[in-house]
């Protein structure tokens, strides 16, 4: 695996885990008016790949409303920049019209008139778009791409997961909070490209009938025992060759011993269950002491020349 890496982007993401759209706890620790200095897109990555398609239009939120913002593909297909007085991750909306946690979006006219609505992704509240911002190489999520995703809340992350994987991906959402499993089953309703699963994820047999074979699996259960989870769902569902992002946060394994001693230790039990890591990120200066680790699953032997 390669070195971790990550720390140093952030910040300078307005409103905090608010999105502008005031309902949170807005400018705060740090430079920059958001939780951390710096500018958030300055995380390693963050800006790479612009130039193809986009286009400009009016945002509001996030981009200071009315500001004149040109939106650029990032170099994660089916994640976008929008440029403009700030920077802000985002993703192109699968329901035009529609916010999900109240975030603000930014509608864009093409060259050809036709206007396409993005909305912005707060790494403050997806450890995700976080990951991104940190400079993770690959997050294999992808348009068209088959995901479960373990932990889904009400379903935040699981909706940009939802614009990236597109019309023609899915993702199965499994919760086991009745509580939180009722937005995301209000949230589903509209985006047809999410099965929410309200089900115990130590527990894959139970929803095995709801879930075909998927490319990623993404996991954000905070469990102690979230290796073993991610193990047995992979068992089930994830394909040989496929991908898992995972999101550790050390306090909820062992808050005894330092973070990066956490890290390793969950990255040898991943190892010991058929995963490869690849790479890990932390996410400072969004979450502390979590990191996220990236890698794939029964990689098939590489062939002699
Ligand atoms: C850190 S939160 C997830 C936040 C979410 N991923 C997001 O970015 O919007 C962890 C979630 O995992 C859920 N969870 C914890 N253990 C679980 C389990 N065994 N099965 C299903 N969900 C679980 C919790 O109820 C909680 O909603």
């Amino acid at each position: 695996m390669r070195p971790p890496r990550g720390r140093g982007g952030g910040g300078g993401f307005r409103g905090g885990r608010g999105d502008g759209g005031g309902r949170g706890r807005g400018g705060g620790r740090g430079g920059g008016g958001g939780r951390g200095g710096g500018s958030a897109m300055r995380g390693r990555g963050g800006g790479r790949g612009g130039g193809r398609g986009g286009g400009r239009g009016r945002g509001g939120g996030g981009m200071k409303g009315g500001s004149k913002v040109v939106v650029e593909p990032h170099r994660h297909e089916g994640v976008f920049i929008a440029k403009g007085k700030e920077d802000a991750l985002v993703t192109k909306n699968l329901v035009a019209g529609e916010a999900v946690y109240n975030e603000k979006r930014i509608s864009v006219q093409n060259e050809d008139g036709t206007k396409v609505e993005y909305r912005i992704w707060n790494p403050f509240r997806s450890k995700l778009a976080a990951a991104v911002l940190g400079g993770v190489d690959n997050i294999w999520i992808k348009p068209g791409a088959r995901v479960l995703y373990l932990g889904a809340a009400s379903g935040t992350t699981v909706s940009h997961v939802s614009d990236i994987v597109g019309p023609n991906g899915v993702v199965y959402a499994v919760e086991f909070s009745h509580r939180s499993g009722r937005d995301l089953v209000n949230m589903a309703k509209k985006r047809t490209n999410v099965i929410p699963i309200i089900e115990d994820a130590r527990h894959p047999a139970k929803y095995r009938m709801l879930v075909g074979m998927v490319d990623v699996i993404f996991s954000d259960v905070a469990q102690p025992d979230q290796a073993r989870i991610l193990a047995l769902n992979a068992s089930y569902f994830l394909k040989a060759g496929g991908h898992f992002v995972i999101s550790i946060k050390a306090n909820c394994i062992d808050s005894t011993v330092p973070a990066e001693a956490v890290f390793q230790s969950e990255v040898k039990k991943l190892q010991q269950d058929q995963f490869k890591p690849f790479e890990q990120v932390t996410l400072e200066p969004f979450e502390r002491d979590h990191a996220c680790v990236v890698g794939g699953y029964r990689m098939p032997k590489k062939q002699k020349a």
